[in-house]
């Protein structure tokens, strides 16, 4: 038995808690999950009529602000989010210094941590309107970046946002578009894309947004704390999974693998885990996975392909899975992530952007909770404790005699 209080010279309650299962870290008027029941409300609207009605700009005041707003806050902020969409000319080159097989997401971490030396008119935390500014900078030229990575990624060139198309159409133009070609906005893959934004946009105290609320809560800029959020977020157990998930359905390869793959994800010797299955809070179906199987359905429809083998595996997997005694034991559902590649993929994106999307949608979620904490007038500076383990107190010994 460790006599705690001794140990740590410290009063009152210490707990050990890893990967903080029960742990509250802030108070926080964002993001509520019920993940018994499979609920997901931003500022107390579910997910689902945000997804179905909600265009994302929207969801992002939402985030932002506490409030849906009115048409003219709506133009006003759409105004505010679009002027800032390009991004400082001399960043491009900042992009030829990386390697071009390099994983987009490794290009993120690098060129969005930048932007603090781009921007650094914005970075004084102290001020409400540089605030403003950065966090508009940030939602507005993550895009922009994410494409560009995309572009490198592929050896295109770079394309200009065009600011008179929404924020998923803009993203999918500058993702796709080539100079010598006309491309057309697709509604329905525009609106898909908007879906996966929303679905995406925020999600409580997650891996990322806690990393990007301890960096904040030393006062770093949040330019910095937004591509900590992104280098957390790129783990196969975070965002990754996304990806993961897509490479896993490929793999399996045909339906008649699947109880094979099932077999390995029970065995307890076998590190292999079905990615898009299982989530810390939701012990029911993700709520989120629900509109994101509907919408893959409606870009696979869209696109005429009839028969999509991931989706198939996809499909089988999951009712084998949602039989079984083990996932359901353990309470395993499908997560977003799950159908989200699928969709991805029908939508033109290589797996290595998966992840680059996810954080360009919860850019919005992490700012929000980035704001909520520096106006927070309890807000310290995150300082986990520890259970020591190591070694006693003991005498430097010589290197000669040791
Ligand atoms: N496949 C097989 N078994 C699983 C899976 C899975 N996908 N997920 C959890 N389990 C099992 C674990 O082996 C463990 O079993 P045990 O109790 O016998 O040891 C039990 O379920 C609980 O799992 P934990 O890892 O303790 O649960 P935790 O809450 O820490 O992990 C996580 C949640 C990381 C999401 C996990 O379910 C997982 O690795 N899933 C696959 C990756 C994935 O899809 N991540 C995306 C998350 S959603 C998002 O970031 C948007």
């Amino acid at each position: 038995v460790i006599d705690i209080g001794a140990l740590y010279n410290t009063t009152g309650a210490f707990t050990y808690d890893p990967g903080f299962t029960s742990t509250a870290s802030c108070e926080s008027a964002i993001t509520f999950i019920d993940g018994d029941a499979g609920i997901l409300l931003h500022r107390g609207y579910p997910i689902d009529q945000l997804a179905e009605h909600g265009d994302f700009l929207e969801v992002c005041y939402l985030l932002l602000y506490g409030e849906l707003p009115t048409k003219a806050q709506k133009d006003d902020f759409d105004y505010r989010v679009t002027r800032h969409t390009m991004v400082h000319e001399q960043m491009s080159r900042f992009f030829t210094g990386f390697r071009r097989d390099a994983h987009p997401m490794a290009v993120m971490c690098g060129v969005v941590g930048a932007l603090s030396a781009f921007y650094h008119d914005s970075t004084d935390i102290s001020d409400p309107y540089q605030r403003m500014v950065a966090s508009m900078r940030l939602i507005a030229k993550m895009p922009t970046i994410a494409a560009m990575a995309y572009k490198y990624h592929i050896g295109q060139p770079f394309i200009y946002p065009k600011n008179e198309l929404n924020f998923a159409a803009n993203f999918l133009h500058m993702c796709f578009a080539v100079p010598c070609e006309e491309y057309k906005i697709n509604p329905v893959l525009a609106r898909a894309m908007e879906r996966i934004f929303i679905l995406h946009a925020d999600h409580e105290q997650n891996a990322s947004t806690s990393t990007v609320r301890l960096a904040g809560s030393s006062g770093a800029n949040p330019f910095a704390c937004i591509a900590a959020g992104i280098a957390c977020l790129w783990g196969p157990a975070h965002g990754g999974a996304n990806e993961a998930a897509l490479n896993m359905l490929g793999e399996i390869g045909h339906v008649d693998h699947i109880p094979e793959f099932i077999a390995r994800a029970k065995d307890k010797n076998d590190p292999f885990r079905l990615m898009g299955f299982g989530h810390r809070v939701y012990k029911n179906y993700d709520p989120r996975a629900k509109i994101m199987q509907k919408t893959a359905h409606e870009v696979l429809g869209e696109l005429g392909i009839k028969d999509d083998p991931l989706l198939d595996i996809a499909m089988e997997l999951e009712k084998i899975a949602l039989t079984d005694s083990y996932f359901i034991e353990k309470k395993l559902y499908p997560n977003v992530d799950f159908y989200s590649g699928i969709t991805l993929k029908a939508l033109g994106f290589p797996t290595t952007m998966f992840t680059v999307l996810f954080a360009v949608a919860r850019t919005v979620g992490w700012i929000a909770q980035w704001k909520e904490m520096i106006e927070d007038p309890h807000q310290k500076i995150g300082r986990p404790r520890q259970l020591y383990t190591g070694a006693p107190e003991r005498d430097y010994v010589p290197i000669a005699k040791r």
